[in-house]
This record gives C-alpha cells, structure tokens and sequence, in this order.
C-alpha cells in the first residue's frame, strides 16, 4: 500500500508485487519453521547459520522478481548479487533474517525484501509470518513519509523524546568490537531506558516504524538486514542515519532508528558509546 500521490509510480507498482510475494515467501518459511528438525543447520562463521529454508526462500523471490521485473537488479544474503546497485532498481533480499531464531523454535524471524531505486532505499516489505504481520511502506519522493502500514493500517513511530518508559532494542554483531554495544546499554540504562534483543534485526526496525520500540541501535548490519526496515521506518515518518554513502550497499552500515524527537539523543548516546558514525549519520 502506498499514498499514491506521494510515491513514484515505478516504486508503488513494485511495492504492490513485493507485498504479495513476500507474504507467499514468509508461508513457505513457516512450513520449514514448523518441520524445522529436518533441516540441516551449516555454519556461515561466528553466530552465523543457514539451512535449506533460506536458500529455498531466497531462490523463490529471486525468480518471481526476475520474472516480473527482468531489467531489476538483485542483492540477497545468500546467493549475493553483482552489477551496479546505484542504478535502476535493485532489490535488497534476506530470506530469513533471525535465522538463528527460527532455527531454535523462537518466532521473531521474518522475510525481508527491500527496494533501492538510483541508489536511494525506496521501499520495504517486511513479513512476520508468526504473528501474522505484513509490514509494508514506500519513502516519498523527498526522503521522507510515503506511508507505512502494518496488516493495512498505518503505523508510526513512537513520538517520544527520551528514552524512559520505552523499549530500545540493541543488536549486535561480531562483526565489529562489542565496546560500543556495552557503553551503549551502560547509557541507556542510566538514562532510564531498556535495551530488549529480539534476535531479528529487521523485525526490529519494523517494530521502530510501529511504535513499538522507541529506537534500534546496531553497529554494523549488511544491506540485506536493514534496508527493508529502513524503508519502512522512513515511509513512517521516522528517522534512520545514513546507510548508502561509504560502500553501505556492499559493506553495510552502523544501523540507529527511531522516532523524529528522539533522533538527536540516539545520536548522542551513540556517539559518547563509541560507534564508528560519520558526519553523514547526524540527524
Ligand atoms: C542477523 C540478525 C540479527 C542481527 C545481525 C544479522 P541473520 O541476520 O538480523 O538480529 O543482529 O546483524 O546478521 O543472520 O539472522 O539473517
Ligand atoms: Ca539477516
């Protein structure tokens, strides 16, 4: 779903097909998730696992929007992609983000399919097939707004400005030293804040553009994870740092989203906890 007159044609048309196809996706993963002990479970490195459900997945997107959209590009977590993503259409693919959720029988897992247009994140379908979520949103055409929906109806971000009384959710990687995530959570909770980890990041910047969690903080997160939920908390009307610039497609990004008023002391926290952000990331 898109308020049509704010979103590029090209975008919404897209938009409309990722909906329906990520929701078939997100039945196909929960028919591996529910016969989960027959999947053989490989190591990728460090906390980092795959099945036959991811790869089976991933195939399935591929090919329907290959099908559909034969000129579009395509970057999925694993089966990767090539070409030049700052042109065109390229979709931003992660199967199963949470895999190691769906793999230990815990729900927070989901289908994330993002769309990049010139280079810029567009737009965003990310489904939660255990609790029965489509989570839907294109950015408008000046960066901003667009619409979210969650199931239909439209979702927004927290309105907060501290963040007392709110959930914030904390992800890490191994990716990068833990320093940052430890004097991060060491802050928030002097500030009265909670981190929670729900072990799916893109669920979790989905939950942002719902108001649920007040902010998401990552240190570093590929393309695949996060552009989805990117788009969505945009589309929302919410604030996310820059994830493009500096070969963020290809090597990813330090993740931080929230609400508009609570944008400036994410930031700060981030900041004075040490993660590696750049001019650009400032609200
Ligand atoms: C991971 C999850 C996790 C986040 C990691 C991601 P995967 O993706 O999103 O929440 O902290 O950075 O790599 O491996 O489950 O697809
Ligand atoms: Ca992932």
């Amino acid at each position: 779903m898109t308020k049509t007159d704010e979103v590029a044609p090209a975008v919404a048309e897209r938009l409309a097909f990722a909906e329906a196809l990520t929701r078939r996706a997100g039945t196909a993963a929960l028919r591996h998730f529910r016969d989960r002990e027959a999947l053989v479970v490989e190591s990728k490195g460090l906390q980092d696992v795959v099945s036959r459900a991811d790869r089976e997945v991933e195939d399935l997107i591929r090919g329907a929007l290959a099908e559909r959209f034969p000129g579009d590009g395509f970057l999925g977590e694993e089966s990767g992609g090539s070409g030049d993503f700052g042109q065109g259409a390229v979709w931003v693919v992660d199967p199963i983000d949470g895999t190691q959720c769906f793999l230990a029988g815990l729900p927070t897992w989901c289908v994330s399919v993002g769309l990049m247009v010139d280079g810029r994140i567009a737009a965003g379908v990310i489904v939660d097939p255990c609790a029965d979520e489509c989570f839907s949103g294109a950015v408008g055409k000046d960066g901003t707004g667009g619409g979210a929906f969650c199931n239909g109806r439209p979702i927004a971000p927290a309105g907060v400005a501290d963040f007392r009384n709110g959930l914030t959710e904390v992800g890490v990687s191994f990716r990068i030293p833990r320093d940052p995530t430890v004097g991060f959570i060491d802050r928030l909770l002097e500030a009265g804040g909670i981190y929670h980890r729900s072990g799916s990041g893109a669920l979790g910047l989905a939950h942002v553009a719902a108001g649920r969690y007040v902010a998401y903080i990552e240190g570093h997160m590929n393309a695949w994870d996060s552009f989805a939920g990117a788009a969505l908390v945009r589309a929302a009307g919410g604030w996310v740092n820059d994830l493009t610039s500096n070969d963020g497609v290809t090597r990813g990004a330090v993740v931080m989203a929230s609400g508009r008023r609570l944008a400036p002391a994410l930031h700060a926290m981030a900041e004075a906890a040490g993660y590696p952000l750049t001019p650009g990331d400032r609200p």
